[in-house]
């Protein structure tokens, strides 16, 4: 039996699949709408293994299997022997006996890797500490389609170097666009096992913001930190993204949150209920783009 392809990391695609990839989502955005889609994945099943909370990444997984004449299994930890002890490993054996592909969102990082090693079907990630990649392929989707090719392009992200920034990183190696990340010292994004990219690291977020096509936020605490929160946003404070942070930005930017976010926190009201916000779209787009991911996997 060969090897299963993965989906952990941008950096397990090349610059060419994932750009196929989005191609392959747009394409499905258009036949979902027109409602011409073909069932690709009949008969398929898919795990999706939860270790925290969502409502995105829940609902664009399941409902895209549905979609695509497929189903999808919620499993969480609460209710699973996983919960209970039951190694990681022998977990990955049994469920990748009985369905086609596994999804997990998981605290650590190191649990999706031990998984996938133990699987004999693709596994997705669906954010870890580490990594959110399912998130950029929505996110560079959008853009694209707001605005042509994200290729040489400016990004800059404000605030926390966190799991989305991180993959933010991988996706400036992979699509060729230029980031600037602003955070305070110590929120800096841990570059190690990152791909190489045009990047710029500044505790200056206006400079950061300076001409960028595209800003970016996240919540300054993520889930698994909120005893720390307190300190977070304190440290954090000077890094919203606002109105006259936009101004900076270049004439027809747009701003971007992965959500769930919180308004006078990372982002003011104004911002991202502005014109400039296409965080709905955003949010769609992880259906399409994750339903390209799932039907590439599969082969279908
Ligand atoms: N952006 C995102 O992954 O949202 P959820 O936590 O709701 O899945
Ligand atoms: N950085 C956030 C993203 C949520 C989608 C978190 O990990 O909680």
């Amino acid at each position: 039996m060969s090897a299963p392809r993965h989906f952990l990391s941008l950096l397990d695609f090349s610059g060419e699949e994932l750009t196929a990839l989005l191609d392959r989502a747009q394409a499905m955005k258009a036949t979902h709408r027109a409602g011409t889609a073909q069932p690709l994945l009949a008969r398929r099943t898919l795990a999706m293994v939860f270790e925290k909370a969502s409502t995105r990444t829940r609902v664009s997984f399941e409902a895209g299997m549905a979609q695509l004449g497929g189903q999808a299994l919620f499993l969480s930890p609460r209710d699973t022997q996983l919960g209970r002890g039951e190694p990681v490993e022998d977990t990955a054996r049994v469920l990748s006996r009985m369905v086609d592909i596994v999804m997990i969102r998981a605290d650590a990082h190191a649990m999706v890797e031990n998984f996938a090693a133990h699987s004999r079907v693709p596994v997705i990630n669906g954010l870890t500490d580490l990594l959110h990649p399912c998130q950029l392929l929505a996110d560079v989707m959008t853009y694209q389609e707001h605005r042509g090719s994200i290729h040489g392009r400016t990004v800059a992200w404000l605030g926390d170097g966190n799991n989305v920034c991180r993959s933010f990183v991988n996706a400036a190696a992979r699509f060729g666009f230029a980031l600037r990340v602003a955070t305070p010292a110590g929120y800096a994004p841990p570059l190690d096992g990152l791909a190489e990219a045009e990047l710029t690291l500044t505790d200056d977020p206006d400079e950061a913001v300076h001409g960028a096509d595209l800003v970016v936020t996240d919540v300054w605490a993520s889930m698994g930190q909120e005893a720390d929160a307190g300190r977070r946003l304190a440290d954090l404070a000077d890094y919203q993204v606002n109105a006259a942070r936009m101004r900076r930005a270049a004439g027809d930017a747009l701003f971007m949150h992965c959500l769930p976010a919180h308004r006078g926190e990372e982002v003011s009201a104004e911002v991202i209920d502005g014109p400039q916000s296409v965080v709905w779209d955003e949010a769609e787009n992880r259906l399409h783009a994750q339903k390209a991911l799932l039907a590439t996997l599969l082969g279908a």
